[in-house]
């Protein structure tokens, strides 16, 4: 059984480099660690899952790829179901970014550990940012990946001293901010006509939430349209 990723967790393979353990958090079918094996990029995979359904299935994924000996699988939350050492790389991938956000925190010397993290997170990506941030921790690579009208941003993340940031780095991202690539290219433009649809919705609210949360639009639009120029 051959896995063929889609373009999400493509990119996210595209992030570990060969020769890690790698520890997929939140593994679900277990495509990702099949993949990371049959390709050759890492020798050994901790696949963890915290739902019964997921783990039964990612169990017989595994067995039916012939993979038991190379694919750990383990029923726990997060980063708890690992000892500190374990793994090189861990990824948190198809999460919300408070998922993701509480999966770190709540296992900080496992995730310091790690050489450094891949994270997909599906919302919330500016609080993720802060988050990170605030917990010691530097946005060292980002990408963005695009499937049919989604659009999926991949980040690497390690512990380090992190740099100086600003509001840009938060709602936009580091790295993305100065990224020229095609997707990335689609991915702002993509954010921007999102906003100026929302804001044009928005116009006719005179209600205080309603000007307050346009001023935040308003604002994150000038964001967005300058790492443009
Ligand atoms: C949408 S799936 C993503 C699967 C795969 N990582 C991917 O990106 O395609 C999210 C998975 O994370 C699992 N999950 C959520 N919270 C978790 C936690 N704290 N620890 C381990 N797994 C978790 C869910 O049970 C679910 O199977």
């Amino acid at each position: 059984m051959k896995i063929n990723l889609n373009n999400r967790l493509l990119a996210v393979a595209n992030m570990i480099p060969k020769g890690h353990v790698v520890a997929d958090i939140g593994t679900d079918h277990a495509y990702l660690p099949i993949y990371l094996i049959q390709e050759g990029i890492s020798p050994r995979v901790i696949a963890t899952e915290i739902k019964q359904g997921p783990y039964k299935r990612a169990l017989i994924t595994v067995r039916k790829a012939g993979l038991k000996d190379f694919i750990e699988v383990r029923l726990g939350s997060g980063l708890k179901v690992l000892e500190a050492g374990e793994a090189g790389i861990a990824v948190l991938a198809g999460m919300g970014g408070e998922t993701i956000s509480s999966i770190i925190r709540e296992a900080r010397p496992v995730a310091d550990s790690m050489e450094f993290m891949v994270l997909q997170p599906m919302q919330n990506l500016p609080n993720l940012r802060k988050n990170l941030y605030d917990m010691g921790y530097k946005i060292i690579d980002e990408d963005v990946a695009i499937e049919g009208s989604k659009y999926y941003v991949v980040m690497a993340v390690c512990c380090q001293i992190p740099e100086p940031f600003d509001d840009i780095d938060i709602t936009v991202g580091p790295v993305i901010r100065r990224k020229k690539t095609p997707e990335v290219l689609a991915y702002i433009r993509r954010k921007i006509e999102v906003i100026e649809g929302l804001i044009e919705s928005m116009k006719t609210i005179n209600t205080a939430p309603g000007q307050k949360a346009l001023a935040k639009h308003e604002g994150e639009l000038e964001m967005w349209k300058e790492v443009l120029k």
